[in-house]
């Protein structure tokens, strides 16, 4: 594919671009040398750049004597320019699977522009290099087509939400990266500031204080590609600097921004060929969470939640009733086609369920010769035993999981052991599935703060009908939030925010912050509402998770140029790394 012009370069045509038509034409490439090989006294070059790679023919009598020595000694990643005429393969040669497979270079000139010692691993698609040599050599790993693709398509995401949210009348405006410290949630990186000893900048985790200050500021409708900087253990979707495509509006209620983002949405995924119907389901987040255990479902197969508690709260299983009488639920999910699997393999997934919390894992394996094996199926009465079945469609060869303890706990146990499941019995996952999660909670309580934390941020609106319960029954008050779920992912995440000066006090408060604390940390955002703030929102997408998933990748890592390791750290850099005594001095710190 040529994605670029032939202009300012030394080249006057790409590697990825020769077809029939452009036989007999003389063409300079410049590229790198991917595989090389000498045939009866002929050299063969695969040359190779971004566009694509180009089967160059060195013939003895249609080069200098010292260029074919040249071409004799060339090495895997040299660099080189070639002059010659394209020319047709000849029929037994011809590659179909190669976009230049009809076609080959006949060099008239050669050149070495620079050598390369040998890589430390093969520049090819789907290489078996462990993810460390492959970050310490990174460049390398870039020349691999499948790296160049990722990057290709994240520009091509980015550029169509670009013009999407330009034609809607949004301007970029670019916020501070030394900053005060934002709450999302996660650690801060800081930074001492030399001229104010003992002082630090954060960060920005997001720049959501900064976008609430534009529309302070009458800006109406700001958008920008703003990275981000989080301090928190990583994953496959979690890297410690990431790039939202972060998004604000005035004078908006919370259709406003979803209505405007599934437009954007959509644009953007017409603009790299992906087909999604729109508009997009929208589900309550207690909806989410009663049928999917979760607040980013996967929506692209079933085995939903199935709610017993109703079914077993008398029952003589004490593990289930005690749990309900203690003011939890039962719940369970039916694993189509896992009802033969041993008892060995099923008790194994008890180790899922107790590493989200569970205190054990019950079950029920309908075989599919018609028999049910279990521990438990005693301690129910036929009648229980038929609504159970019945309730959860159970059929031979299905396998029942169950989970009983508080809400939250059900949940988590079976959202994971849900996903395990679509996994292991291979359940099909193919395209994508977006929707959106809405009507969050305001608050949920941290166990381990043992305070009230923000559900998305404190500075979002809590619902109308709710507001005087702030104070009473924090944990019982909606907000105007939503989540844009794809395949699985949170990949954004926005709210409606407060504009009004004592609501946005009453969250701080319940949050757990003194009216000092308050003034003192968010006295400018404060002082902003009490100025004209007009009623605004907004929303951030997950770049990274959004291109990861559009890309088919794994991990966000493979679709950013520069990403760290799980231990935060860049391999190529050596980044982070001690610095000098000197400078520690001069920012007035001392290490331990
Ligand atoms: P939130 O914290 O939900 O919201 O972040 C928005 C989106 O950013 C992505 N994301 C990440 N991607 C990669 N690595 C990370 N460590 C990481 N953390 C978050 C997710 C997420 O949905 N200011 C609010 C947005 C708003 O209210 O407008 C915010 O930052 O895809
Ligand atoms: P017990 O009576 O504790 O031996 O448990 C009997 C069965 O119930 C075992 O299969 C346990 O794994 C399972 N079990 C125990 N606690 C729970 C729970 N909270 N939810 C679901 N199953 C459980």
């Amino acid at each position: 594919m040529t994605d670029y012009i032939n202009e300012y370069c030394m080249h006057t045509a790409t590697c990825g671009e020769l077809r029939m038509e452009d036989v007999d034409r003389e063409v300079v490439l410049t590229g790198w040398v991917w595989h090389n090989r000498d045939h009866g006294g002929l050299i063969f070059i695969d040359l190779r750049d971004r566009a694509g790679y180009t089967q160059v023919v060195v013939d003895p009598d249609c080069v200098s004597t010292d260029e074919f020595a040249v071409a004799e000694h060339l090495g895997r990643e040299y660099v080189i320019k070639v002059a010659g005429r394209v020319r047709a393969r000849m029929a037994e040669a011809v590659n179909p699977n190669m976009a230049t497979g009809e076609i080959e270079v006949l060099a008239t000139g050669l050149e070495v522009l620079n050598t390369s010692v040998t890589p430390p691993f093969s520049i090819e698609d789907g290489i078996e290099t462990d993810e460390t040599t492959r970050m310490k050599w990174r460049y390398l790993d870039l020349r691999r087509p499948e790296m160049l693709a990722s990057l290709r398509l994240r520009h091509q995401v980015v550029t169509a939400m670009r013009t999407a949210l330009n034609k809607r009348g949004f301007l970029e405006v670019e916020t501070p990266i030394l900053a005060n410290s934002t709450p999302e949630g996660a650690r801060d990186y800081i930074v001492p500031s030399r001229p104010n000893p003992g002082k630090f900048y954060a960060l920005p985790q997001s720049p959501q204080q900064f976008k609430q200050m534009l529309m302070c500021g009458g800006i109406e409708r700001y958008y920008q590609i703003a990275r981000c900087f989080r301090d928190e253990d990583l994953r496959a979707d979690r890297q410690p600097e990431f790039t939202q495509v972060d998004i604000e509006m005035s004078f908006v209620h919370g259709d406003d921004v979803i209505d405007m983002m599934e437009g954007v949405m959509q644009e953007t995924l017409e603009a790299v060929g992906v087909e999604h119907p729109f508009p997009l389901q929208r589900m309550q987040y207690s909806e989410a969470m009663r049928r999917f255990g979760c607040d980013r479902p996967d929506i692209r197969f079933g085995m939903e939640l199935v709610d017993l508690t109703d079914i077993v709260k008398d029952c003589g299983f004490k593990v289930f009733s005690g749990a309900v009488a203690n003011g939890g639920i039962v719940n369970a999910i039916n694993a189509k086609g896992a009802g033969d699997w041993s008892r060995g393999e099923v008790e194994k997934l008890a180790d899922i369920a107790a590493a989200n919390g569970a205190k054990g894992m019950a079950w029920i394996a309908f075989t599919s010769d018609g028999q049910e094996k279990s521990p438990i199926i005693k301690f129910f009465t036929d009648e229980e035993f038929a609504a159970m079945k019945e309730a959860l469609d159970a059929q031979p060869g299905d396998l029942i999981l169950f989970a009983a303890d508080v809400p939250d706990t059900v949940h988590a146990v079976l959202s994971a052991l849900r996903l395990h499941m679509a996994d292991a019995l291979n359940i099909p996952r193919e395209g994508h599935a977006l929707l959106w999660v809405v009507n969050f909670p305001m608050f949920r309580y941290d166990e381990e703060e043992k305070k009230y934390a923000a559900e998305h941020h404190p500075f979002t609106h809590v619902r109308d009908e709710d507001m005087d319960k702030i104070e009473t029954a924090p944990l019982e008050c909606g907000s105007y939030s939503y989540d844009l779920v794809m395949d699985g992912f949170e990949a954004g995440g926005g709210t409606i925010r407060i504009h009004n000066a004592e609501e946005q006090r009453r969250i701080l408060r319940v949050c757990g912050l003194t009216d000092e604390q308050i003034d003192e940390k968010f006295g400018h955002l404060i002082h902003a509402l009490e100025l004209g703030a007009p009623p605004h929102g907004g929303i951030a997408l997950g770049l990274d998770r959004l291109v990861m998933l559009l890309a088919g990748k794994d991990s966000i890592r493979d679709v950013i140029a520069f990403p760290k390791t799980s231990s935060a750290s860049d391999p190529m850099t050596g980044a982070p790394s001690e610095v000098t005594g000197r400078q520690l001095k001069e920012v007035s710190l001392r290490t331990l």
